[in-house]
């Protein structure tokens, strides 16, 4: 823990990088679902974008929430931690015109895809923007089982060029935030993610919608050379350290790796101190 908390102080000194605190996920109770309603103090105005021809799938809360999916959830303990998170992320996209988010981390199972999918959420809670998540983890895409999206369409076949993407689109059924899963691992992953298809898709998102911010799920950094295919074609990049996961020396050689890319922060995942949240 002393460790990384270190690596991530060194971290922190770089000129781009600032600390995004992120708390522990912690499983709750189960409620009920509260996908669709909307937070009676928020003015809610129509959304600029309709997804006319994207599928709408309804998500089992129970089944989110046991797989750390909370940020809806203004009541649940952690949901407060996406909010913060959110707030921080959005600043500094906005400041700098960034609209296409990369999460890595240095190892595997640091909690990329959770912090991916509740930031995406919950940057869909504000009624003036919308959130695009898309699944380019190639290797171990989890995007769409930890959402529990089964049957649902897949990016893989909108990355080989047979489905046109809106085909492939999703609409978990909370308002303004929208899925490009991918249900298949694909062998050739660097290579796809480096293919000037790639390339295209992810300017088209970044390009069609200026209220639209488009959260990427990538693999480790260290794993493979995925990440660095995918690096020049993202505005930024948010690094997420599981507390236990990653040594120092992990984390200064990912934090190399992503030298010459703009990097939001660092989230410490999987947190073991008090939240501070009940005394608020
Ligand atoms: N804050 C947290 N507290 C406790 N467990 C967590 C937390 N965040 C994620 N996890 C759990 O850790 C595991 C790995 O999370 P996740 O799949 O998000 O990691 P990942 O970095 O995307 O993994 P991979 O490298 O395989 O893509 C999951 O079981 C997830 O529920
Ligand atoms: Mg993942």
């Amino acid at each position: 823990m002393e460790r990384i908390k270190q690596a991530i102080e060194k971290a922190r000194t770089r000129p781009e990088g600032h600390l995004v605190a992120e708390r522990q996920v912690r499983a709750g109770a189960s409620r009920p679902s509260p996908l669709l309603e909307h937070d009676s103090s928020t003015p809610v105005e129509a959304p600029k974008v309709q997804y006319l021809q994207t599928l709408t799938v309804n998500l089992d809360e129970e089944h989110l929430e046991s797989q750390r999916i909370v940020a809806h959830q203004k009541l649940h303990p952690a949901s407060w931690a996406f909010d913060l998170l959110r707030t921080q992320v959005l600043q500094k996209m906005d400041e700098n015109g960034w609209r296409v988010l990369a999460i890595t981390s240095p190892s595997m199972a640091s909690g990329k895809t959770v912090v991916a999918i509740n930031l995406a959420i919950g940057i869909a809670q504000l009624a003036d923007r919308t959130s695009l998540l898309v699944d380019l983890d190639l290797r171990r895409p989890r995007v769409a089982s930890v959402l529990g999206l089964r049957g649902a369409p897949s990016l893989n076949e909108v990355l080989t060029g047979d489905t046109p993407v809106h085909e492939a689109l999703v609409n978990p059924g909370i308002p303004r935030f929208v899925v490009l899963p991918t249900q298949r691992s694909v062998a050739n992953s660097a290579e796809l993610l480096g293919s000037s298809r790639t390339a295209a898709l992810l300017s088209e998102f970044r390009e069609r919608y200026s209220d639209r911010i488009v959260i990427i799920d990538l693999p480790p950094v260290l794993a493979a050379d995925d990440v660095l295919a995918v690096l020049p074609r993202v505005d930024c990049v948010l690094m997420v350290v599981g507390n236990g996961v990653s040594t120092q020396k992990e984390i200064e050689e990912s934090m190399t790796r992503l030298s010459r890319s703009h990097v939001l922060g660092v989230v410490l995942n999987k947190d073991d101190a008090p939240s501070g949240h009940e005394y608020y």
